[in-house]
């Protein structure tokens, strides 16, 4: 069982996704949760005003440290439980950071604004995360991209956990083509080695397809993937058929 706890402006856009398809099931057979807590409802003052003209000047608004600090003093959590905070300025998300944050039992996300924080709200983070090179109106996507992947690692909420073994990232490589019924559609063709039973071969095809793909498209995470020699001679022939 995972616990999130994610502290936003924007519950609804939480609860709205968290409810649906398979994380939604995830949740509905009690393997994972999913507590949304509002800065603004632990706001002092009668106006719930979580924001502030900043100091120094400038235009917009700062979200203030106060709601976000006592809305994380509110959750149920162990101690030394993650608190990630969601930022462009963070380190970037991959599946390595996934795995190792589904090992915990609770998980707080902190979802900023696209006003921008007072700089005290990072103290309370363990984590900084980044999702891309991109700036988002706010951390809730960010957040979302964290329950999903990291909630789909949790056995029980993906239907069949060996589906999670093949896919791509798990051994460092981009996941091959897939195919199913029918062998024919559009000029397109399943390739015959798949339709053959050959096992072997097949476990042999799939595996250079992934190497292909990645070579081709992600050739900066080959550096860091699992290769055995059948696989580096592999690639040393792919980068021969692109320097002939
Ligand atoms: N908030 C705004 N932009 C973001 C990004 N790229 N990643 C994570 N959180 C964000």
């Amino acid at each position: 069982m995972l616990n999130f706890h994610i502290i936003t402006l924007f519950p609804e856009l939480i609860a709205a996704y968290c409810s649906t398809s398979i994380i939604g099931r995830g949740v509905k057979a009690g393997k994972i949760s999913v507590h949304t807590y509002n800065p603004r409802d632990f706001c002092s003052d009668s106006y719930r005003k979580v924001d502030d003209t900043p100091y120094g000047g400038g235009p917009g608004m700062v979200l203030k440290p106060e709601p976000f600090y006592a809305a994380v003093e509110s959750i149920a959590r162990p101690a030394d439980s993650p608190i990630l905070l969601m930022t462009p300025q963070g380190k970037r998300f991959s599946y390595k950071e996934a795995n190792s944050l589904a090992r915990n039992s609770d998980i707080t996300i902190l979802c900023g604004h696209y006003e921008g924080f007072d700089e005290r709200i990072r103290s309370l983070a363990s984590h900084e995360f980044s999702i891309g090179d991109y700036v988002l109106t706010g951390g809730e996507l960010a957040a979302l991209v964290v329950i999903d992947s990291v909630g789909r690692l949790i056995p029980g909420v993906v239907g069949k956990h060996v589906s999670v073994k093949n896919e791509s990232f798990v051994d460092g490589l981009l996941e091959g083509p897939q195919y199913t019924k029918p062998v024919e559609f559009r000029g397109m063709s399943v390739p015959e080695i798949v339709r053959n039973g050959n096992h072997k071969a097949i476990a042999q095809w799939r595996r250079q397809e992934a190497l292909k793909r990645t070579f081709s498209i992600r050739p900066d995470l080959l550096a860091e993937a699992e290769l055995d020699e059948v696989d580096e001679a592999y690639i040393l022939s792919l980068k021969k058929q692109i320097e002939s």
